[in-house]
C-alpha cells in the first residue's frame, strides 16, 4: 500500500532518535514537509542531512512556555506526532517530586500544550488534519 503526503506539513517531536526520528524520515520520504522537534542539536542536525523535507526545531517541549512561543511561528500543521516521552528508570520508592514534575511536564503537559495548539489551529483552518500520540509508562512498575 502506498500512502503519500504531498502538500502536507506534519509535527514530530522527540524526532533526535528512535521512532521520533524513523517516523520523520518516513514522512518525509512519503512527501510531507517534516518540522522534527527534539532538543539535541547535533541529533537535529544529523536528521536534517537525511531529508531536505525536514525543519529541524530545537527545543524542549517540558518546558510549557518556550514550547508555546517556538510553536507560534511554526505555520499550518496537518499531522501532529506526539512522540517525546521519557522513562524513569529510578528504582520505585526513590522518585522525588522534581522526577515526578520532569515525567508528567514531558509525557502528559506536553501533549496537552502542543496539541491544543496545533489542533486549535487546524479547526481554524477548517480543513481537518490528524494528531497522533505515542503512549508511554510513566515509570517501571514496582
Ligand atoms: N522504545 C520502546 O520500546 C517504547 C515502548 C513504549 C513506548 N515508547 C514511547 O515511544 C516514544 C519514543 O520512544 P523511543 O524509544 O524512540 O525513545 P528514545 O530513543 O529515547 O528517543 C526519544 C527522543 O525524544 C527526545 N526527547 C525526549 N524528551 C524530550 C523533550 N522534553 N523535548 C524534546 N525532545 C525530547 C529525545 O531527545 P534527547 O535524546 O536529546 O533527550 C530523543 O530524541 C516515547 O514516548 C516512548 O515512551 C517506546
Amino acid at each position: 500500500m502506498e500512502i503519500l503526503f504531498h502538500g502536507k506539513r506534519a509535527l514530530v517531536t522527540g524526532a533526535g532518535k528512535g521512532i521520533g526520528r524513523a517516523m520523520a524520515l518516513k514522512l518525509a520520504e512519503c512527501g510531507a514537509e517534516v518540522v522534527a522537534v527534539s532538543r539535541t542539536q547535533s541529533d537535529l542536525d544529523a536528521l536534517k542531512k537525511e531529508h531536505a523535507k525536514i525543519q529541524p526545531l530545537c527545543l524542549d517541549v517540558g518546558n510549557w512556555e518556550v514550547t508555546k512561543n517556538a510553536l507560534k511561528g511554526v505555520g499550518p500543521i496537518d499531522l501532529l506526532v506526539n512522540n517525546a516521552g521519557i522513562m524513569d528508570t529510578k528504582e520505585y520508592g526513590t522518585y522525588t517530586e522534581q522526577d515526578c514534575d520532569r515525567t508528567f511536564n514531558i509525557n502528559v503537559k506536553a501533549i496537552v500544550n502542543i496539541g491544543q495548539m496545533i489542533a486549535s489551529d487546524m479547526k481554524a483552518r477548517g480543513k481537518g488534519g490528524a494528531i497522533v500520540n505515542v503512549s508511554s509508562a510513566l515509570w517501571d512498575s514496582p
